[in-house]
C-alpha cells in the first residue's frame, strides 16, 4: 500500500541527507504594528466573520434534535442538528426585544423559548412559533420574525459558519481537493472530542498561530522535550489553495536517513500540521488528531483565546491508547504553557513596547509566511 504523502517523505529524506530544507523564494517582513494595532485587530476580526471559520465539531451535536450555544467573535449562536441529520444555525437573539433565546450550553429541544416574554422558535428552521398575548401587538407577521439564520456547513466533522450572514462561499471550493485528501483518512466525521481545553492568553492570535506552526524553534525553545523528537529546520510545505500543510521529520527519520536506511511516510517518521486558514489547524498523530482554533480577542489586539481539542474515533479507544493520548497531552501542555506561551507573551510585550519595524519570516518559515501572506491578500495590504 502506498502511504499518503510518500513523495513528501522522499523529499524530506533528500533534504536530511543533504542538510538542506525546502524554501520559499523570499523572506517576508510583517510590520510589528500588525500585532498591536487596535485598528488592524478590528479589521482582522471583521475579516474572520467573512471567512468560513470552524465553530465546533459535529460530535457536539451528534444526536438528531440536539443543539449547542456558542459565542464566537462576540456573535451569539445556536447550532442545531435537525431531524434529518443536517445542521443549521441561528443568531441566539430574540426577535421581540433581543433577549438570549437559549441559555443552556447544549441539550435537545424542539422549540427554543425566550425567557423574557416567552416568544418561541422552532428548532428545524427558526420560525416564530408562539407569541404570548399576541393581541397586544398590532402586527407580528410570524413568517417574518423567525430567528436570523446563520449558515453552517459540516465537512470532516467540522462545523463551518458564515458569521456575517452574507457570504456566498462554497465550502467544497473553500477546502479544495487536497485538504479533503489529507483529512479523509482520519475519519473525523465519526470522531469524538476526547479532550477540550481553552486558554485565554495575553498574546495576539497570529503570534499564537505562528508559534504553533513554526518549524525553526523546537531545538532552541524545547531542548529537552519536543526538540529531541523533531528535526529543527528541515521541513516541507505544501500549499493547498488558501490552506497548507507543513511536514516535519522526527529525529528518528533524520537518524535513519543519514544512516542510509529506508524510511516511509508513516507517523513513526514524520508529523504534519495542516493549517486551515484563517485560524485553525489539524495536527495528526497515530492515535488522535490535535485540533487548534485561535480566536482574536474582542477588546484588544494583545489577547486571544486558544482552544485545543483532541479528536478520537470511538472504536480506537482502549485503556492503553487513552493512556498514550493523555501522555501526549501532558507533553503538549508542558511545552506550550512552560515554553511557547511565555515566549509569546514576551514577544507581545516587546511588540507593544517597540512597535516600529518588522518581524522577519525566513525562506524556510513557509508555514508562517503563508498565514501572513493570506491575511495581507484579504486585507488589501
Ligand atoms: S425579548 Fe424575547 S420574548 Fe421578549
Ligand atoms: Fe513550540
Amino acid at each position: 500500500m502506498t502511504l499518503l504523502n510518500s513523495d513528501v517523505a522522499d523529499l524530506l529524506v533528500t533534504h536530511l541527507r543533504a542538510g538542506t530544507t525546502e524554501m520559499s523564494p523570499t523572506d517576508l517582513r510583517v510590520p510589528i504594528s500588525h500585532f498591536v494595532s487596535e485598528e488592524r485587530a478590528a479589521r482582522e476580526r471583521d475579516l474572520l466573520t467573512r471567512l468560513p471559520v470552524i465553530i465546533g465539531h459535529g460530535s457536539e451535536i451528534a444526536e438528531r434534535g440536539s443543539f449547542m450555544t456558542r459565542v464566537v467573535l462576540g456573535i451569539p449562536l445556536i447550532v442545531v442538528r435537525r431531524s434529518d441529520g443536517t445542521v443549521n444555525g441561528y443568531l441566539n437573539i430574540c426577535r421581540h426585544r433581543g433577549g438570549r433565546v437559549e441559555d443552556e450550553p447544549c441539550g435537545k429541544k424542539r422549540v427554543f423559548t425566550c425567557h423574557y416574554h416567552g416568544w418561541s422558535y422552532g428548532r428545524e428552521d427558526g420560525t416564530l412559533r408562539g407569541v404570548p398575548y399576541d393581541d397586544f401587538y398590532t402586527h407580528v407577521e410570524k413568517d417574518r420574525h423567525g430567528l436570523h439564520t446563520v449558515r453552517v456547513e459540516e465537512r470532516h466533522g467540522f462545523l463551518f459558519a458564515d458569521l456575517s450572514g452574507a457570504q456566498d462561499w462554497d465550502i467544497d471550493d473553500w477546502l479544495g481537493p487536497e485538504v479533503d485528501e489529507q483529512l479523509v483518512p482520519f475519519g473525523l466525521d465519526g470522531a469524538e472530542i476526547f479532550l477540550d481545553k481553552t486558554f485565554t492568553l495575553d498574546i495576539n492570535w497570529k503570534i499564537v498561530l505562528d508559534g504553533a506552526i513554526d518549524v525553526l524553534h523546537p531545538k532552541f525553545l524545547h531542548p529537552t522535550g519536543v526538540g529531541k523528537l523533531i528535526e529543527t529546520n528541515t521541513s516541507v510545505w505544501r500549499q493547498y489553495g488558501r490552506h497548507g500543510q507543513s511536514f516535519s521529520p522526527r529525529t528518528r527519520m533524520g537518524d535513519a536517513a543519514r544512516a542510509g536506511d529506508e524510511v516511509d511516510a508513516s507517523f513513526r517518521y514524520m508529523g504534519s500540521n495542516l493549517m486551515l486558514y484563517p485560524n485553525s489547524m489539524v495536527i495528526s498523530t497515530p492515535d488522535h488528531v490535535e485540533f487548534w482554533t485561535v480566536w482574536p480577542d474582542l477588546e484588544t489586539a494583545g489577547r486571544s483565546t486558544t482552544q485545543i481539542r483532541f479528536l478520537v474515533r470511538p472504536e480506537k479507544r482502549t485503556e492503553r491508547i487513552e493512556g498514550r493520548i493523555m501522555r501526549s497531552w501532558e507533553i503538549l501542555e508542558e511545552a506550550a504553557s512552560k515554553e511557547d506561551w511565555p515566549m509569546e507573551v514576551t514577544i507581545q510585550q516587546n511588540a507593544k513596547a517597540h512597535p516600529e519595524g518588522t518581524f522577519l519570516y525566513g525562506r524556510n518559515e513557509q508555514s508562517c509566511q503563508h498565514l501572513h501572506r493570506e491575511l495581507a491578500a484579504d486585507l488589501g495590504d
